[in-house]
């Protein structure tokens, strides 16, 4: 395998053109030969158990079991496909002046229900850095709230994520910080290797897709923890934009 010659010579994340062009072949190829067919799956068995409906009147009935457990399944495969194919292939950011504070609060208020129904209180807070920055507000979004859902999944009931603007006038350093479970050294080592989990259900791609974003924003993202300790999870980028 090509990753068990690689240890010495390049930086995590770093692959050569030849790796990256292959990616490229191999997303092109999921996008055609699995997403569309799976999409006419989920179709298909829309008609199905609309059909079906018609003929076994009792909603109860065991068919209806098997179509729903089907249907989770494919939406599971679904989702896998799309977290995929973003990491694969990330679209350019569309750049333009973002209100920092704005858009953190809009996250807010859609991970925050999540939060509270868990028990874990999440605020935000401003330590510094800019106002605004040159970024897509999408992109960084999805970037952020990767980190926060990981926060979450990470803290038990009566836990904090705090979500903190800092940095300066050039550099938005945009920190989350959860009192969850932490890592230990041997995860945080791999925890931006696609596909890394612990999570039972984790896909691994939450992370390198923030780094992504963030790398195509000329920043990134880094993370310190302490196992039992909670976890930082950070993610720089320069104020006035950066080049992909
Ligand atoms: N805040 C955190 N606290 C504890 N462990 C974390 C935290 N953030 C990340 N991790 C560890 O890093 C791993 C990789 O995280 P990543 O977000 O890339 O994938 P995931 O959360 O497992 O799956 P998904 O693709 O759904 O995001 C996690 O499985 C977990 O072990
Ligand atoms: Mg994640």
């Amino acid at each position: 395998m090509a990753a068990e010659g690689d240890a010495g010579g390049r930086r995590a994340g770093e692959a050569p053109p030849d790796e990256a062009a292959l990616v490229e072949a191999i997303a092109a190829g999921i996008a055609h030969e699995v997403r569309n067919p799976l999409n006419a799956l989920q179709i298909n068995l829309g008609i199905l158990e609309q059909e079906l409906s018609e003929i076994v009147a009792d909603r109860r009935s065991h068919v209806f079991e098997v179509i729903a457990k089907i249907a989770g399944e494919l939406r599971s495969l679904d989702n896998f496909v799309t977290e995929f194919l973003r990491f694969a292939r990330p679209p350019r950011p569309r750049f333009e002046r973002v209100a920092v504070r704005p858009l953190l609060e809009d996250l807010a208020a859609f991970i925050g229900p999540e939060c509270a129904r868990k028990g874990v209180s999440l605020s935000l807070a401003s330590e510094g850095g800019p106002d605004e920055v040159v970024a897509d507000p999408f992109q960084l979004k999805h970037a952020v709230l990767n980190l926060v859902l990981n926060g979450l999944q990470a803290t038990p009931a009566g836990g904090a994520i705090v979500v903190a603007t800092a940095g300066d006038a050039r550099e938005l350093v945009i920190e989350v910080r959860d009192t969850g479970e932490g890592m230990g050294q041997a995860v945080l080592w791999r925890v931006f290797d696609a596909f890394f989990t612990t999570r039972e259900g984790g896909t691994g791609l939450g992370l390198p897709i923030a780094r992504r974003i963030a790398e195509a924003h000329g920043g990134t993202v880094f993370l310190r923890s302490r196992e039992g300790e909670g976890t930082v999870a950070a993610l720089a980028l320069p104020a006035g934009g950066g080049a992909a």
